[in-house]
């Protein structure tokens, strides 16, 4: 068996190397699997011959404390044995045009990677509140460049005048439309949302701290709070362009979107395909969308054009998006059917089948908080600043945001003032001045209610699954809390203020003594010294 990452052997063909033509002028990086068996028969008996390396142990051993968090060799060297080695190289181009400089790439391909410092993973180097990860919930709509991004595969370059979308199976009047004709406001009229994109890998790494579980062949990448961004998307709504197909045909109860990346899967390819039930179509909450907080959308997201599903875990809002298929059932393509999956606790790699986890579709309702960061050290004066996101999926809106100081006895909503705008299907940002007496090592908790009264399990164990989705519990962080209103602290902090030297970090010995002997005399002899006298 070939070693893991990063000790990965360097890639050496067995054989010739095939080269798989792209399917059509202007769509780089697209080649279409679903219409070629012979294709993907080839890439099989390719694929069966090496001994690729193993998916990296990163949850039975600590993380890499490197950016990328971790690379994906495994998956670079499927590329490699298909020719396909473009894919990767030019993915990671488009993350160093389009995302911020300093998102957390979690995993380098297929690219995962999300704002940064929430995952954890990162400390500023004086110990104080870290901004970086702020920028997350600094505003209502995630800046492009820092929201999350979550891909199978490469990124295709799509010419956009050279797209079109094909609209077929159970419609009765299939068509190729252009992207001319689905922005023209006489056939379709625009629709335009604000909706929040969820992964259900958010805040997997805290399923992984407590118990790992399934490290899946297509890493579960070790996502932090990042993996759930928000922005306003334009476009149309897909119900009108199934009507402008003269509708569904008897028997059409999904919708199936193909996307236009290569996506590897137990030694097979494909390309990116999920569906969504009719009636969330017809409710208008499933959207092509060209625009992205008022821009084209970015490469990375989906350009030229992406399906958005309202409510839903983000896996069914397809990007590159290429046809729309009307079916009778669900999806049985690998992204929805082996993938995405929820299983009950006792449910593991000595029982799961496809058919005995739950597909995850309407996402629960869930936070986290932002501000302050695990391991914080933070100077009050008996009111502590946090912040964070809410969110609850399947058109549910969060109503009331709890945090607590100790770990979960006592909550101290968040008054309704201090939460952002709510919205059908997006996310509320908030914060607390939360009272805090007691100093040393506190752990806060956030959880929310949404608007039908469900509630976040208060420990990451009752949520915890096999396949690590939907960290759903009331999300925790430990902070070292110094409380200046005690005027034992106070009196330290001028004595420390006065010699100029920070408390922060606390690890760092102090380099004078607590208490001259006079001090110490006195006080003992108040306290009656140490032993009874009789
Ligand atoms: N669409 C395609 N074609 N390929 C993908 O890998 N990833 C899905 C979805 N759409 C994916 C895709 C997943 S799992 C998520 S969470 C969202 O895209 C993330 O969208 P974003 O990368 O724009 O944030």
């Amino acid at each position: 068996m070939a070693p893991a990452e990063p000790h990965a052997l360097r890639f050496r063909a067995l054989g010739e190397v095939p080269q798989f033509a792209e399917e059509r002028e202007g769509w780089k990086g697209y080649i279409e699997w679903e219409k070629h068996p012979e294709k993907k028969k080839q890439v099989q008996e390719i694929m069966a011959k090496y001994d690729f390396p193993e998916p990296p142990e990163f949850q039975l051993v600590p993380l890499p404390k490197t950016n990328p968090v971790l690379t994906g060799e495994r998956w670079k060297q499927y590329h490699d044995a298909c020719g396909l080695s473009d894919m990767y190289k030019d993915s990671w181009d488009f993350v160093l045009k389009e995302k911020s400089a300093d998102m957390t790439h979690v995993l380098q391909f297929p690219y995962n990677g999300e704002a940064p410092g929430v995952s954890g993973l990162k400390l500023s180097k004086d110990m104080k509140t870290l901004t970086a990860q702020d920028r997350l919930i600094k505003t209502e709509l995630t800046d492009n460049k820092d929201h999350f991004v979550r891909n199978h595969g490469g990124v295709p370059d799509i010419d956009a005048d050279k797209w079109t979308l094909d609209v077929d199976g159970l419609v009765n009047e299939p068509k190729r439309l252009t992207l001319a004709q689905l922005q023209d406001e006489t056939l379709f009229p625009r629709q335009s949302n604000i909706v929040t994109l969820q992964c259900s890998g958010t805040r997997r790494i805290e399923q992984i701290h407590e118990y790992p579980g399934d490290g899946d062949e297509l890493i579960n990448a070790p996502w932090g709070e990042g993996a759930i961004s928000t922005a306003r998307w334009t476009g149309v709504s897909l119900k009108k362009v199934i009507k402008h197909c003269g509708g569904l045909r008897a028997g059409a109860d999904n919708l199936e979107f193909h996307g236009a990346d290569t996506y590897f899967k137990k030694g097979g390819v494909h390309n990116y395909l999920v569906s969504v039930p009719w009636r969330k179509v017809r409710a208008n909450e499933v959207l092509l969308a060209w625009e992205m907080n008022g821009k084209p959308l970015p490469r990375i997201h989906g350009f030229p054009v992406r399906v958005v599903v309202f409510g839903y875990i983000g896996a069914r809002s397809v990007k590159w998006l290429y046809k729309v298929r009307a079916i009778a059932r669900p999806s049985t393509a690998p992204v929805q059917m082996k993938e995405y999956l929820y299983y009950t606790g006792q449910i593991g790699k000595q029982n799961a089948q496809y058919s005995n986890g739950f597909s995850i579709q309407d996402m629960p309702v869930s936070s986290a908080i932002i501000s302050p960061t695990n391991m914080d050290q933070i100077v009050h004066d008996g009111k502590m600043t946090v912040r964070g996101w809410a969110y609850s999926g399947g058109g549910h809106w969060p109503v009331r945001v709890e945090v607590s100081g100790d770990g979960g006895a006592v909550w101290y909503e968040v008054p309704y003032q201090n939460l952002t705008t709510k919205y059908f299907h997006a996310w509320r940002l908030w914060s607390i001045d939360l009272p805090v007496d007691a100093e040393g090592w506190l752990e806060l908790c956030v959880r929310t209610w949404d608007n039908a009264m469900n509630t976040q399990p208060t420990y990451v164990r009752s949520a915890w699954n096999w396949d690590l989705h939907v960290t759903s519990s009331a999300h925790r962080v430990k902070v070292y809390s110094i409380n200046k209103s005690k005027p034992a602290t106070a009196a330290r902090l001028k004595q420390l203020g006065d010699k100029g030297v920070s408390i922060l970090p606390i690890t760092k010995p102090l380099e004078f003594d607590l208490e001259t002997d006079e001090e110490y005399e006195e006080s003992m002899t108040a306290r009656g010294w140490r032993d009874p006298v009789e």
